[in-house]
């Protein structure tokens, strides 16, 4: 008789949703915080190198952004952001800050505007563009490290299964 498989199911479900609910039920339990990911120096001091080449004329040699970034041009247009805490850089997810360095940036409230930071997939390699984003987070808080890490955790996307 089939059944007797099947049944195991709600059974199973009832005892999974049982579970959750206790865990968030109790007032005692917060949500769990995944501590960030300690930087490799080795890969901070290649980073270093490919922002000091590609990155730092524009973006300033210690990330502290182009003179006057935070104020818009006549334009409405930004200079070259800092990278460092007083930027934004931290706010964006390493998918984001990866597809940024990859692709460069318009005017991010005109899609398909004219590029004012270039791309770089031409010119620099994926590990590259990665160890270029791992310096960056060297000029961080503790705080903004936590952040920028949730944000990356969120964003989260598995590769899709190939379709056969
Ligand atoms: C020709 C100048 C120029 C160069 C070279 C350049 N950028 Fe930029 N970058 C910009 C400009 C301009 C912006 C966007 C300003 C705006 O409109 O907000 C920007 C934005 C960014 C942002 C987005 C920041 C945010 O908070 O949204 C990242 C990340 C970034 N650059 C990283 C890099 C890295 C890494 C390199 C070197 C591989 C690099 N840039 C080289 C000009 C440059």
């Amino acid at each position: 008789m089939n059944w007797a498989r099947w049944i195991w199911i709600p059974v199973l479900t009832l005892g999974l949703t049982a579970c959750t609910g206790q865990a968030s039920g109790s007032p005692m339990v917060s949500a769990p915080v995944t501590p960030y990911s300690t930087l490799d120096p080795a890969q901070v001091a290649r980073g270093q190198q490919v922002y000091t080449q590609y990155c730092s004329s524009c973006h300033g040699v210690n990330a502290q952004g182009a003179p006057g970034w935070a104020t818009p041009g006549p334009d409405g247009l930004y200079l070259p952001p800092a990278h460092d805490d007083s930027g934004h850089t931290w706010h964006h997810s390493d998918r984001v800050l990866y597809e940024t360095v990859r692709d460069g940036m318009g005017d991010p409230l005109r899609p398909n505007s004219p590029l004012r930071m270039p791309a770089f997939a031409d010119k620099l390699s994926d590990a590259e563009i990665r160890v270029a984003i791992e310096y960056l987070k060297s000029f961080w808080s503790d705080e903004h490290r936590q952040y920028q890490f949730d944000q990356t955790l969120k964003d989260f996307r598995p590769t899709p299964t190939p379709v056969p």
